[in-house]
């Protein structure tokens, strides 16, 4: 595994480079979630790099207008075709995206599975909806993944981006020590994370279980899986299929 990381560090890191992009009518939104722990570890380490780019520098006419009132009727706004249209081809000159994704509560469920996929990539587009959404043009002629983080609506999708961005730095090669392998994560093996412990082993009589100070790595690796397994079926049966 050294080895292998060698190697990368080595001989290019231009190849598992990751290109982010994310377009939003409030950037602000996005300031401080990429700039704390393993995402900004991973920027420092120029494994991936993250721009926000803020949709209201292609607003229209003189009030740099992005949205506007739905055909048909009906309350809240809808950002424009027009700003999104020149800010995404704006961006293209530069960039080819192997996805560009909408967030969206009526797209398809994130899950791990697709972090995993898209940790893979090189170039992402996110655009983030506001209000009531945006025109179904953009998404009918650009986008290429519409993605929801769960069942409940959200004002936008700037706190979406930031969680999907986030499952995605943590499994870019290099971004995680051997020690933090996402290896172990929950939903990486279909199974939820083990409990975990740090010292004090007795707090206040709160004892951590014997095993873990035992020091038999089989058996605690043994006692790890079993307690993964506990935990998945009185959790999330479903992910065991029960
Ligand atoms: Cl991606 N966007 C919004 N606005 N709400 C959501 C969501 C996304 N996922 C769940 N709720």
């Amino acid at each position: 595994m050294v080895c292998f990381l060698t190697f990368y560090f080595q001989t290019g890191l231009f190849l598992i480079f990751m290109r982010i992009d994310i377009i939003s009518a409030v950037p602000e939104l996005l300031q401080s979630p990429f700039e704390y722990s393993i995402v900004k570890r991973a920027q420092d380490k120029n494994l991936v790099e993250i721009n926000v780019i803020d949709l209201r520098r292609y607003g229209l006419n003189k009030y740099g207008q992005i949205d506007d009132y739905q055909y048909g009727g009906g309350a809240g706004m809808v950002l424009m075709v027009e700003p999104l249209y020149n800010c995404i081809t704006d961006l293209q000159k530069d960039t080819v995206y192997d996805e560009i994704i909408y967030l969206t509560p009526d797209g398809q469920r994130f899950e791990q599975k697709k972090a995993n996929e898209l940790s893979l990539y090189k170039n992402l587009l996110l655009i983030c909806g506001h209000y009531k959404g945006i025109d179904e043009r953009i998404r009918e002629h650009f986008v290429t993944l519409e993605l929801s983080i769960g069942d409940y609506v959200l004002s936008g999708g700037e706190l979406a981006a930031a969680v999907v961005v986030d499952a995605v730095v943590r499994l870019i090669p290099g971004v995680l020590s051997d020690a933090e392998s996402a290896l172990t994560d929950s939903f990486q093996d279909g199974l939820l994370a083990p409990p975990v412990y740090t010292r004090p082993a007795d707090f206040k009589g709160w004892k951590v279980p014997d095993i873990l100070l035992s020091g038999h790595e089989a058996k605690i690796k043994e006692w790890r899986l079993e307690k993964s397994i506990e935990r998945t079926r009185k959790r999330r049966p479903d992910l065991l299929g029960e």
